[in-house]
Protein backbone atom coordinates (compact mmCIF):
# COMPACT_ATOMS: atom_id res chain seq x y z
CA UNK A 1 0.00 0.00 0.00
CA UNK A 2 1.24 3.42 -1.06
CA UNK A 3 1.37 6.14 1.69
CA UNK A 4 1.46 9.89 1.45
CA UNK A 5 2.47 11.74 4.70
CA UNK A 6 1.55 15.28 4.68
CA UNK A 7 4.00 17.44 6.52
CA UNK A 8 7.94 18.25 7.47
CA UNK A 9 8.84 17.93 10.87
CA UNK A 10 9.46 15.28 13.67
CA UNK A 11 6.63 13.33 13.73
CA UNK A 12 6.08 12.48 10.13
CA UNK A 13 9.88 11.29 10.53
CA UNK A 14 7.99 9.08 13.24
CA UNK A 15 5.36 7.94 11.31
CA UNK A 16 7.39 7.23 8.25
CA UNK A 17 9.58 4.90 10.17
CA UNK A 18 6.72 3.58 11.90
CA UNK A 19 5.07 2.53 8.83
CA UNK A 20 7.80 1.37 7.36
CA UNK A 21 7.80 -1.20 9.54
CA UNK A 22 4.38 -3.18 8.77
CA UNK A 23 4.37 -5.70 6.22
CA UNK A 24 1.68 -4.07 3.80
CA UNK A 25 3.78 -0.97 3.57
CA UNK A 26 4.52 -0.09 -0.34
CA UNK A 27 6.33 3.16 -1.12
CA UNK A 28 6.49 5.54 1.18
CA UNK A 29 5.58 9.57 0.20
CA UNK A 30 6.48 12.61 2.55
CA UNK A 31 5.38 16.16 1.36
CA UNK A 32 7.36 18.35 2.04
CA UNK A 33 9.22 16.52 4.02
CA UNK A 34 12.92 16.45 5.65
CA UNK A 35 16.22 14.82 5.78
CA UNK A 36 15.35 12.17 7.69
CA UNK A 37 12.23 11.19 5.68
CA UNK A 38 14.13 11.17 2.41
CA UNK A 39 16.13 7.75 4.42
CA UNK A 40 12.70 6.02 4.48
CA UNK A 41 10.66 7.12 1.31
CA UNK A 42 9.91 10.12 -1.08
CA UNK A 43 10.09 13.19 -0.28
CA UNK A 44 7.94 15.80 -2.62
CA UNK A 45 8.35 19.29 -2.52
CA UNK A 46 5.27 20.49 -1.75
CA UNK A 47 3.71 22.58 0.75
CA UNK A 48 0.74 20.81 3.27
CA UNK A 49 -1.36 23.40 2.17
CA UNK A 50 -1.15 23.38 -1.69
CA UNK A 51 -4.16 20.35 -1.75
CA UNK A 52 -4.40 20.63 -5.69
CA UNK A 53 -0.28 19.75 -5.80
CA UNK A 54 -0.98 16.89 -3.56
CA UNK A 55 -4.00 15.72 -5.52
CA UNK A 56 -1.72 15.50 -8.62
CA UNK A 57 1.07 13.63 -6.40
CA UNK A 58 -1.97 11.15 -4.94
CA UNK A 59 -2.65 10.36 -8.38
CA UNK A 60 0.44 9.91 -10.14
CA UNK A 61 1.97 7.87 -7.45
CA UNK A 62 -1.15 5.60 -6.94
CA UNK A 63 -1.17 7.02 -3.06
CA UNK A 64 -4.04 4.75 -1.41
CA UNK A 65 -4.16 6.14 1.66
CA UNK A 66 -2.94 9.89 2.90
CA UNK A 67 -1.90 10.69 6.83
CA UNK A 68 -2.01 14.26 7.89
CA UNK A 69 0.91 15.53 10.46
CA UNK A 70 0.00 18.97 10.64
CA UNK A 71 -3.38 20.90 12.26
CA UNK A 72 -3.75 23.65 9.28
CA UNK A 73 -4.18 21.27 6.41
CA UNK A 74 -6.87 19.68 8.49
CA UNK A 75 -8.67 23.29 9.19
CA UNK A 76 -8.45 24.57 5.76
CA UNK A 77 -10.32 21.26 5.14
CA UNK A 78 -7.70 18.60 3.10
CA UNK A 79 -9.92 15.66 3.91
CA UNK A 80 -13.35 17.54 2.37
CA UNK A 81 -11.37 18.04 -0.58
CA UNK A 82 -10.74 14.62 -1.19
CA UNK A 83 -14.18 13.13 -0.42
CA UNK A 84 -15.58 16.36 -2.72
CA UNK A 85 -13.46 15.01 -5.87
CA UNK A 86 -14.57 12.00 -8.12
CA UNK A 87 -10.55 10.92 -8.32
CA UNK A 88 -9.91 10.95 -4.98
CA UNK A 89 -12.61 9.95 -2.67
CA UNK A 90 -11.69 6.62 -2.36
CA UNK A 91 -8.51 7.44 -1.23
CA UNK A 92 -8.76 7.29 3.22
CA UNK A 93 -7.39 10.42 5.15
CA UNK A 94 -6.50 9.76 8.60
CA UNK A 95 -7.73 13.34 10.17
CA UNK A 96 -10.94 14.73 10.62
CA UNK A 97 -12.78 16.88 7.92
CA UNK A 98 -12.63 20.28 8.71
CA UNK A 99 -16.16 20.27 10.57
CA UNK A 100 -14.40 18.69 13.08
CA UNK A 101 -11.01 20.22 12.73
CA UNK A 102 -13.05 23.09 14.66
CA UNK A 103 -12.11 21.07 18.23
CA UNK A 104 -9.02 22.88 17.08
CA UNK A 105 -8.98 25.01 14.97
CA UNK A 106 -11.60 27.53 17.16
CA UNK A 107 -11.19 27.44 20.89
CA UNK A 108 -14.91 28.76 21.13
CA UNK A 109 -16.08 25.72 19.43
CA UNK A 110 -13.64 23.50 21.61
CA UNK A 111 -15.19 25.28 24.69
CA UNK A 112 -18.94 24.93 23.39
CA UNK A 113 -18.67 21.43 22.75
CA UNK A 114 -17.48 20.55 26.16
CA UNK A 115 -20.10 22.09 28.16
CA UNK A 116 -22.55 20.73 25.81
CA UNK A 117 -20.85 17.07 26.21
CA UNK A 118 -20.14 17.84 30.20
CA UNK A 119 -16.74 17.25 29.67
CA UNK A 120 -14.81 18.95 32.96
CA UNK A 121 -12.94 21.90 31.69
CA UNK A 122 -11.72 25.61 32.94
CA UNK A 123 -14.56 28.35 33.29
CA UNK A 124 -14.79 30.20 30.35
CA UNK A 125 -16.74 33.70 28.64
CA UNK A 126 -16.37 34.67 25.19
CA UNK A 127 -15.81 37.79 23.81
CA UNK A 128 -16.15 39.42 20.58
CA UNK A 129 -15.82 43.35 19.43
CA UNK A 130 -19.52 43.66 21.08
CA UNK A 131 -19.58 42.31 24.18
CA UNK A 132 -15.95 43.77 25.67
CA UNK A 133 -18.29 45.51 28.71
CA UNK A 134 -19.40 41.92 29.73
CA UNK A 135 -15.39 40.13 29.14
CA UNK A 136 -14.04 42.64 31.47
CA UNK A 137 -16.84 41.75 33.71
CA UNK A 138 -16.07 38.53 33.91
CA UNK A 139 -12.21 39.29 33.97
CA UNK A 140 -13.44 41.12 37.50
CA UNK A 141 -15.31 38.04 38.38
CA UNK A 142 -12.16 35.57 38.89
CA UNK A 143 -8.98 35.40 40.23
CA UNK A 144 -5.57 36.19 38.87
CA UNK A 145 -3.74 34.94 36.74
CA UNK A 146 -6.14 35.91 33.63
CA UNK A 147 -5.92 33.22 30.69
CA UNK A 148 -6.53 35.07 27.44
CA UNK A 149 -7.33 32.94 23.57
CA UNK A 150 -7.46 33.73 20.87
CA UNK A 151 -10.24 31.31 19.25
CA UNK A 152 -8.55 30.63 15.77
CA UNK A 153 -5.14 29.21 14.91
CA UNK A 154 -1.81 31.62 16.28
CA UNK A 155 0.96 28.94 15.65
CA UNK A 156 0.80 27.72 19.40
CA UNK A 157 1.24 31.67 20.35
CA UNK A 158 -2.16 32.39 20.77
CA UNK A 159 -2.40 32.16 25.18
CA UNK A 160 -1.42 34.45 27.17
CA UNK A 161 -1.26 33.90 31.06
CA UNK A 162 -1.32 37.27 33.02
CA UNK A 163 -1.01 37.96 36.39
CA UNK A 164 -2.44 41.54 36.70
CA UNK A 165 -6.30 42.72 36.22
CA UNK A 166 -5.34 45.84 34.12
CA UNK A 167 -2.75 44.20 31.98
CA UNK A 168 -5.25 41.27 31.60
CA UNK A 169 -7.90 44.08 30.24
CA UNK A 170 -5.18 45.96 27.75
CA UNK A 171 -4.38 42.38 26.31
CA UNK A 172 -8.32 41.68 25.81
CA UNK A 173 -8.73 44.94 23.99
CA UNK A 174 -4.86 44.51 22.19
CA UNK A 175 -6.10 40.63 21.08
CA UNK A 176 -9.47 41.93 19.94
CA UNK A 177 -7.79 44.86 17.89
CA UNK A 178 -5.78 42.39 15.88
CA UNK A 179 -2.76 41.38 18.00
CA UNK A 180 -2.86 37.70 16.43
CA UNK A 181 -4.67 38.77 13.63
CA UNK A 182 -8.44 37.49 12.68
CA UNK A 183 -6.98 34.60 15.12
CA UNK A 184 -8.11 36.87 18.02
CA UNK A 185 -11.09 38.60 16.74
CA UNK A 186 -12.71 36.42 19.40
CA UNK A 187 -11.30 35.85 22.32
CA UNK A 188 -12.48 33.18 24.86
CA UNK A 189 -11.11 34.04 28.68
CA UNK A 190 -10.91 31.37 31.21
CA UNK A 191 -10.45 30.54 34.50
CA UNK A 192 -6.63 29.43 35.59
CA UNK A 193 -6.41 25.65 36.52
CA UNK A 194 -3.30 24.90 38.26
CA UNK A 195 -2.06 21.43 38.38
CA UNK A 196 0.04 19.48 36.34
CA UNK A 197 0.03 18.71 32.53
CA UNK A 198 -0.73 15.30 30.90
CA UNK A 199 -1.34 14.31 26.60
CA UNK A 200 -3.41 11.81 25.81
CA UNK A 201 -4.20 10.53 22.49
CA UNK A 202 -6.75 9.04 20.88
CA UNK A 203 -7.09 7.18 17.32
CA UNK A 204 -10.63 7.11 16.17
CA UNK A 205 -12.55 5.82 13.15
CA UNK A 206 -15.93 8.09 14.51
CA UNK A 207 -17.15 5.12 16.16
CA UNK A 208 -14.71 2.60 18.03
CA UNK A 209 -11.69 3.68 19.85
CA UNK A 210 -8.03 3.51 20.76
CA UNK A 211 -6.43 5.28 23.56
CA UNK A 212 -2.80 5.39 22.59
CA UNK A 213 0.14 5.88 25.40
CA UNK A 214 -0.11 9.40 27.29
CA UNK A 215 2.91 11.90 27.12
CA UNK A 216 4.12 14.91 29.02
CA UNK A 217 5.97 17.41 27.15
CA UNK A 218 8.52 20.21 28.14
CA UNK A 219 6.99 23.32 26.21
CA UNK A 220 9.65 26.21 27.28
CA UNK A 221 12.83 26.57 26.16
CA UNK A 222 14.82 27.06 29.86
CA UNK A 223 15.40 24.92 32.14
CA UNK A 224 13.46 24.34 34.93
CA UNK A 225 10.50 25.10 32.71
CA UNK A 226 11.31 29.13 32.39
CA UNK A 227 11.44 31.38 29.28
CA UNK A 228 9.38 31.04 25.71
CA UNK A 229 6.92 28.72 24.83
CA UNK A 230 8.39 26.26 22.07
CA UNK A 231 6.73 23.73 19.94
CA UNK A 232 8.22 21.25 22.25
CA UNK A 233 11.75 20.42 23.66
CA UNK A 234 11.33 16.66 25.07
CA UNK A 235 8.49 14.31 25.79
CA UNK A 236 8.23 10.87 28.25
CA UNK A 237 5.96 8.29 28.24
CA UNK A 238 4.29 7.04 30.21
CA UNK A 239 3.86 9.97 32.52
CA UNK A 240 3.89 8.49 36.40
CA UNK A 241 1.03 10.37 38.13
CA UNK A 242 -1.09 9.46 35.17
CA UNK A 243 -2.28 6.29 37.36
CA UNK A 244 -4.46 3.34 36.13
CA UNK A 245 -7.31 5.37 38.25
CA UNK A 246 -6.45 9.20 36.51
CA UNK A 247 -6.43 7.60 32.74
CA UNK A 248 -9.84 5.65 33.52
CA UNK A 249 -11.52 8.94 35.01
CA UNK A 250 -9.89 10.52 31.23
CA UNK A 251 -11.69 7.75 29.64
CA UNK A 252 -15.23 7.79 31.03
CA UNK A 253 -15.27 11.67 31.81
CA UNK A 254 -13.37 13.20 28.45
CA UNK A 255 -12.67 10.37 25.51
CA UNK A 256 -16.39 8.66 25.90
CA UNK A 257 -18.20 11.83 25.58
CA UNK A 258 -16.27 13.50 22.87
CA UNK A 259 -17.02 10.45 20.75
CA UNK A 260 -20.46 10.57 21.25
CA UNK A 261 -20.69 13.89 21.09
CA UNK A 262 -19.24 14.08 17.15
CA UNK A 263 -21.14 11.27 16.70
CA UNK A 264 -24.48 12.85 18.01
CA UNK A 265 -24.20 16.12 16.51
CA UNK A 266 -23.58 14.60 13.12
CA UNK A 267 -19.62 15.45 13.10
CA UNK A 268 -17.79 12.72 11.30
CA UNK A 269 -14.03 11.89 12.54
CA UNK A 270 -11.55 9.99 11.24
CA UNK A 271 -8.03 10.39 12.90
CA UNK A 272 -6.55 11.60 16.12
CA UNK A 273 -7.84 13.13 18.86
CA UNK A 274 -5.24 14.92 21.53
CA UNK A 275 -6.34 15.76 24.62
CA UNK A 276 -4.37 18.24 26.35
CA UNK A 277 -5.53 18.20 30.26
CA UNK A 278 -4.50 19.66 33.09
CA UNK A 279 -4.37 17.00 36.44
CA UNK A 280 -5.76 18.91 39.63
CA UNK A 281 -5.44 17.16 42.21
CA UNK A 282 -6.12 13.86 40.68
CA UNK A 283 -8.77 14.99 38.53
CA UNK A 284 -8.89 15.83 35.04
CA UNK A 285 -9.42 18.62 33.63
CA UNK A 286 -9.76 19.28 29.35
CA UNK A 287 -7.87 22.17 28.71
CA UNK A 288 -8.12 21.52 24.63
CA UNK A 289 -8.67 19.39 21.98
CA UNK A 290 -5.89 19.07 19.22
CA UNK A 291 -7.35 17.40 16.20
CA UNK A 292 -3.43 15.53 15.51
CA UNK A 293 -0.62 14.03 17.40
CA UNK A 294 1.56 16.09 19.18
CA UNK A 295 4.99 16.85 18.62
CA UNK A 296 7.28 15.67 19.80
CA UNK A 297 5.23 13.71 21.87
CA UNK A 298 4.62 11.50 18.77
CA UNK A 299 8.94 10.64 18.52
CA UNK A 300 8.20 9.51 22.21
CA UNK A 301 4.79 7.33 22.10
CA UNK A 302 5.54 5.52 18.63
CA UNK A 303 8.55 3.70 20.31
CA UNK A 304 6.02 1.97 22.95
CA UNK A 305 3.33 1.09 20.25
CA UNK A 306 4.17 -2.68 19.22
CA UNK A 307 1.46 -3.56 16.68
CA UNK A 308 1.37 -2.42 12.75
CA UNK A 309 0.40 1.23 12.71
CA UNK A 310 -0.40 0.70 9.45
CA UNK A 311 -2.85 -2.30 10.37
CA UNK A 312 -4.76 0.82 12.66
CA UNK A 313 -4.90 3.29 9.65
CA UNK A 314 -6.53 0.67 7.93
CA UNK A 315 -9.18 0.28 10.78
CA UNK A 316 -9.60 3.74 10.84
CA UNK A 317 -10.22 3.98 7.08
CA UNK A 318 -12.89 0.46 7.12
CA UNK A 319 -14.50 1.77 10.32
CA UNK A 320 -13.58 -1.64 12.04
CA UNK A 321 -10.75 -0.24 14.45
CA UNK A 322 -12.15 -2.37 17.34
CA UNK A 323 -11.07 -5.56 15.22
CA UNK A 324 -7.40 -4.07 14.95
CA UNK A 325 -5.38 -4.85 18.04
CA UNK A 326 -3.46 -2.10 19.48
CA UNK A 327 0.17 -3.57 21.82
CA UNK A 328 1.37 -1.05 24.02
CA UNK A 329 4.77 -1.79 25.52
CA UNK A 330 5.36 -0.98 28.99
CA UNK A 331 8.96 0.58 29.01
CA UNK A 332 9.43 4.08 29.30
CA UNK A 333 10.30 6.13 25.95
CA UNK A 334 11.47 9.34 26.22
CA UNK A 335 12.33 12.26 23.82
CA UNK A 336 15.06 15.10 23.78
CA UNK A 337 14.76 17.67 20.80
CA UNK A 338 18.00 19.58 20.01
CA UNK A 339 17.16 23.06 18.55
CA UNK A 340 19.10 25.67 17.07
CA UNK A 341 20.95 28.32 18.86
CA UNK A 342 18.74 31.75 19.29
CA UNK A 343 14.95 29.29 19.12
CA UNK A 344 12.20 30.35 19.93
CA UNK A 345 13.24 33.57 18.87
CA UNK A 346 15.72 33.89 15.59
CA UNK A 347 18.12 31.40 14.64
CA UNK A 348 19.87 30.66 11.76
CA UNK A 349 19.28 27.54 9.00
CA UNK A 350 22.12 25.88 7.07
CA UNK A 351 24.31 24.43 9.76
CA UNK A 352 26.01 21.18 8.84
CA UNK A 353 25.17 18.31 11.44
CA UNK A 354 28.32 16.19 11.99
CA UNK A 355 28.12 12.42 13.18
CA UNK A 356 24.41 11.22 12.82
CA UNK A 357 26.08 8.02 11.90
CA UNK A 358 27.80 7.61 15.67
CA UNK A 359 24.26 7.27 17.50
CA UNK A 360 23.37 3.93 18.85
CA UNK A 361 20.59 2.35 20.88
CA UNK A 362 18.36 5.32 20.14
CA UNK A 363 16.14 6.93 17.26
CA UNK A 364 17.59 10.54 15.98
CA UNK A 365 14.18 11.88 14.45
CA UNK A 366 14.52 14.91 12.00
CA UNK A 367 12.68 18.29 12.62
CA UNK A 368 13.80 21.05 11.08
CA UNK A 369 16.15 19.24 8.66
CA UNK A 370 17.38 19.03 4.62
CA UNK A 371 19.51 16.89 2.56
CA UNK A 372 22.43 18.12 0.82
CA UNK A 373 24.26 15.78 -1.25
CA UNK A 374 25.54 13.22 1.79
CA UNK A 375 25.53 16.36 4.38
CA UNK A 376 22.11 16.61 6.15
CA UNK A 377 21.79 20.81 7.34
CA UNK A 378 19.75 21.99 9.74
CA UNK A 379 16.55 23.62 8.30
CA UNK A 380 14.24 24.97 10.99
CA UNK A 381 14.19 25.92 14.60
CA UNK A 382 13.45 22.07 16.31
CA UNK A 383 16.43 20.18 14.60
CA UNK A 384 16.36 16.39 15.63
CA UNK A 385 14.36 14.77 18.29
CA UNK A 386 16.56 12.29 19.78
CA UNK A 387 14.00 9.12 21.31
CA UNK A 388 15.07 6.17 23.37
CA UNK A 389 13.20 3.79 24.71
CA UNK A 390 14.49 1.51 28.09
CA UNK A 391 13.25 -0.04 31.53
CA UNK A 392 13.46 3.08 32.93
CA UNK A 393 13.11 6.77 32.26
CA UNK A 394 16.48 7.63 33.95
CA UNK A 395 17.85 4.39 31.74
CA UNK A 396 15.83 5.78 28.33
CA UNK A 397 17.49 9.62 29.55
CA UNK A 398 20.89 8.66 29.67
CA UNK A 399 20.95 6.89 26.13
CA UNK A 400 19.23 9.83 24.41
CA UNK A 401 22.01 12.16 26.35
CA UNK A 402 24.83 10.07 25.54
CA UNK A 403 23.69 10.27 21.55
CA UNK A 404 23.19 13.63 21.78
CA UNK A 405 26.86 14.11 23.27
CA UNK A 406 27.98 12.26 19.86
CA UNK A 407 25.87 14.56 17.66
CA UNK A 408 27.18 17.91 16.66
CA UNK A 409 26.08 21.47 14.86
CA UNK A 410 27.14 24.77 15.19
CA UNK A 411 24.77 26.39 18.16
CA UNK A 412 23.17 23.61 18.88
CA UNK A 413 20.84 24.03 22.09
CA UNK A 414 19.13 21.17 24.89
CA UNK A 415 17.01 21.09 27.47
CA UNK A 416 19.16 18.65 29.97
CA UNK A 417 16.68 18.87 32.71
CA UNK A 418 14.13 16.68 30.41
CA UNK A 419 11.97 14.03 32.90
CA UNK A 420 14.20 15.68 36.42
CA UNK A 421 10.86 17.19 37.14
CA UNK A 422 9.34 13.81 37.69
CA UNK A 423 12.38 11.97 39.17
CA UNK A 424 11.95 14.09 41.90
CA UNK A 425 7.96 13.59 41.75
CA UNK A 426 8.62 10.08 42.30
CA UNK A 427 10.81 11.26 45.15
P1 LIG B 1 -3.08 25.86 24.66
O1 LIG B 1 -2.58 26.57 23.43
O2 LIG B 1 -4.56 25.91 24.84
O3 LIG B 1 -2.43 24.51 24.80
O4 LIG B 1 -2.47 26.63 25.90
C1 LIG B 1 -1.08 26.78 26.03
C2 LIG B 1 -0.69 26.52 27.45
O5 LIG B 1 -1.30 27.47 28.32
C3 LIG B 1 -1.14 25.17 28.00
O6 LIG B 1 -0.27 24.15 27.64
C4 LIG B 1 -1.15 25.44 29.47
O7 LIG B 1 0.15 25.38 29.99
C5 LIG B 1 -1.60 26.86 29.56
N1 LIG B 1 -3.04 26.97 29.81
C6 LIG B 1 -4.03 27.00 28.89
N2 LIG B 1 -5.24 27.10 29.48
C7 LIG B 1 -5.01 27.14 30.80
C8 LIG B 1 -5.87 27.23 31.95
N3 LIG B 1 -7.19 27.36 31.84
N4 LIG B 1 -5.28 27.21 33.17
C9 LIG B 1 -3.94 27.11 33.29
N5 LIG B 1 -3.09 27.02 32.26
C10 LIG B 1 -3.61 27.04 31.03
N1 LIG C 1 3.74 19.31 21.70
C1 LIG C 1 2.51 19.98 21.68
C2 LIG C 1 1.81 19.95 20.40
O1 LIG C 1 2.11 19.21 19.50
O2 LIG C 1 0.85 20.71 20.27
Amino acid sequence: MNILIIGSGGREHAFAWKLKQSGRIGEIFIAPGNAGTATLGHNLPIDVTDFSGIRQAVIENFIEMVVVGPEVPLVEGIHDFFLADPQLKHVPVIGPESHGARLEGSKEFAKDFMLRNNIPTAKHFTVHPGNLAQGIEFLESVDAPYVLKADGLAAGKGVLIIDHLEEAIQSLKEMLGGMFGSASSTVVIEEFLSGVECSVFVLTDGIHYKIWPEAKDYKRIGEGDTGLNTGGMGAISPVPFATADFLRKVEERMVIPTIAGLRQEGIPYKGFIFLGLMNCDGEPYLIEYNVRMGDPETEAVLMRIDSDLLDLFVGVAECNLDKRELVINPRTAVTVVVVAGGYPGSYEKGAVIHHLDTVEGSVVFHSGTKPEGVKVLTNGGRVLAVSSVANSMEEALALSYKNIGRISFEKMNYRKDIGKDLKKAKG
